[in-house]
């Protein structure tokens, strides 16, 4: 999604500073860039379509000591240098960025066009600085100005205002994400994810929805936008290193952050045992507890429903958090909702809770990213430690999550000692398995197969899941067609699809349902199908054989593992590149 970088203080250099702000934004996903600066009493504002990556941050060296900047990510009017923003207002003095979605702009545009304003682009966010503009043309104030422009707003955003004849940066948010970093020298960074200045400093402030902050660089303060009460905050330190979010040997996010899984499923395991026993109770106590997430969340969600019945003989229920919405029926008070999430921010997401809390039900939430906003507005929240994800491919943050799952089913029993101990041997494996060897085996099998255009994948029990997030990951970034099905439900209907040749990847384990998958493999393999084993034993009917480690429970935890390399290495082998998918953004903050 688009990201937001903003600077003020005693620096003059914050041109350069807020471009290569930018530029570690940009896993987020995005297609236009811009920045403006105040100098001299005037906005000055450069846009472009196309990438930041390649861009010279001393070509914005001229001394200034305030500037915004922007990545865009298209919804409202196609890529084009005119629709990046920032966006200014018809006389030039007021420049603004934004997060989100303002749904009533057309309504507030046509307004506006009746009283004479003028618009240069298809964009919702142009509306802002016009009505800030004409806020500000009764009052002079700049912060009163975007105050009462707010106040029109319907839907989200995060927004960085400056104005030519003000010395103040003025920020907004309801439901887009904005971080403000604490610079050592006492100035600040305002940006939409804490990645894009973990080089400046190390202590934050959060912006929370409804609320609104006003700066001169010196000091800040933060206010309610509707009543304009003032809200004191806190400084927060972070603990991640400016050296994990970066790509350091790798080539891509995406490798480096599969690779880490050697450490980080370690990190999700050893956690505060007294917290894991928590969400245990929690779920023992309530009247129904509910897994949501999206994407590959939602799939280390539908992973858990099996760790819980199984493990735990407990039911839980699973649904996508786009999907939550009627479910609200079976909430009450006594009901649980468990959200998981690596960003925190994801808007589907936060929706379900919000609608859990309406009907006064307590969230938890199992999230990576400290001080997100699910993890400041849920009743509880547990970090899963995976370290800064970058790649849009979620990877090491869905092993930490299904990790964090099967350990409080185990929790459940009263066995989560063995919970611990299963997967910390799943750890040491994982670390023998992510071999040099053992890439290269995979990387030979995706120039094998990475033209084909049709990839399916099959597992029953907890590998059913991993199948439709195999799919997830060999589409988004391979752009391959890639489904995942539950092995029995071949003869259902997908089977038809099969043709000669067609790559058909199975998951299996060494467990009760490994004799159904193999047959179900056996059918694939009579109609043409090549099948691809990823398993703890070879058998008859592969073609091909990436050997797992036997893992009992944790098995999901290990099989997704090599489909991941493979699809880090269809798309590269295919010229794409993982870590900038098309279409896609990193956190996903609109509906
Ligand atoms: O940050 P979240 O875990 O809430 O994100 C959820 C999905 O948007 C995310 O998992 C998405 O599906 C990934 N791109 C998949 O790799």
């Amino acid at each position: 999604m688009c990201g937001i970088f903003g600077y003020i203080g005693g620096r003059t250099d914050a041109g350069p500073l807020v471009i290569e702000g930018l530029k570690n934004l940009e896993y987020r996903g995005y297609d236009s860039w811009g920045i403006a600066c105040k100098r001299n009493g005037a906005i000055i504002v450069h846009k472009d379509a196309g990438k930041i990556s390649g861009v010279d941050s001393s070509a914005f060296a001229e001394p200034c000591s305030m500037a915004i900047a922007h990545t865009r990510w298209a919804t409202h009017g196609n890529v084009s240098a005119r629709n990046a923003h920032p966006h200014i207002s018809g006389d030039g003095t007021i420049a603004v960025v934004h997060n989100g979605i303002i749904e009533n702009y057309q309504e507030l545009r046509a307004e506006l066009e009746t009283r004479g304003h003028a618009f240069q682009s298809e964009t919702d966010t142009e509306i802002i600085p016009h009505l800030i503009e004409e806020e500000y043309r009764r009052t002079a104030d700049f912060a009163g100005a975007v105050r009462a422009a707010c106040r029109h707003f319907q839907g989200r955003y995060g927004l960085l205002a400056l104005h030519a004849d003000s010395s103040t940066l003025v920020a907004a948010r309801t439901g887009s994400p904005l971080i403000i970093g604490v610079m050592n020298d006492g100035g600040y960074c305002i940006a939409s994810d804490i990645p894009a200045f973990l080089e400046q400093t190390h202590t934050v402030q959060y912006l929370d929805d409804g609320e609104m902050l006003v700066t001169d660089g010196k000091s800040i303060l933060f206010t309610d936008i509707v009543t304009g009460e003032e809200h004191p905050k806190r400084e927060i330190p972070i603990t991640w290193s400016p050296e994990e979010a970066q790509k350091g040997e790798y080539e891509h996010y995406m490798l480096k952050e599969i690779m880490e899984q050697k450490e980080s499923i370690v990190r999700a395991v050893n956690q505060d045992e007294q917290q894991i026993r928590i969400l245990a109770d929690a779920i023992r106590n309530a009247k129904g507890t509910f897994l949501v997430g999206c994407g590959t969340a939602g799939k280390a969600c539908m992973a858990a429903e099996y760790f819980f019945s199984v493990i735990a003989k407990h039911h839980v229920n699973f649904a996508p958090a786009s999907e939550f919405k009627l479910y609200h029926h079976f909430l009450e008070p006594e009901s649980l909702l468990i959200v998981v999430s690596q960003s925190g921010e994801t808007a589907d997401v936060l929706e379900a809770m919000h609608i859990a809390k309406s009907k006064g039900s307590n969230v938890l939430a199992i999230t990576n990213v400290q001080g997100s906003t699910i993890s400041r507005e849920a009743d509880f929240t547990l970090l899963i430690n995976a370290g800064p994800e970058r790649a849009v491919a979620s990877t090491k943050a869905l092993t930490g999550q299904m990790a964090v799952l099967m350990l409080i089913a185990y929790a459940l029993t009263g066995k989560l000692q063995d919970g611990k101990t299963k997967l910390l041997e799943t750890g040491a494996a994982i670390n023998d398995m992510l071999n040099p060897r053992y890439i290269k085996r995979i990387e030979a099998l995706a120039k094998r197969i990475n033209q084909n255009e049709n990839l399916y994948i099959i597992g029953k029990s907890w590998n059913y899941p991993m199948a439709l997030e195999s799919a997830i990951k060999i589409q988004e970034v391979s752009y391959i067609h890639a489904e995942g099905f539950a092995g029995g439900e071949l003869k259902h209907g997908p089977i038809a699809l099969i043709e000669d040749g067609t790559p058909c990847i199975a998951l299996l384990g060494n467990d009760e349902v490994t004799a159904d998958m193999l047959s179900n493999a056996i059918e694939l393999k009579a109609r043409g199908g090549r099948i691809i084993g990823i398993a703890p034993q070879e058998h008859s009917v592969f073609d091909e054989w990436l050997k797992v480690p036997e893992a009992g429970p944790a098995q999901p935890i290990v099989n997704i593992i090599p489909v991941q390399i493979l699809a880090y290495y269809l798309a590269v082998t295919r010229g794409k590149d993982p870590d900038m998918p098309r279409n896609l953004a990193k956190s996903v903050t609109v509906k």
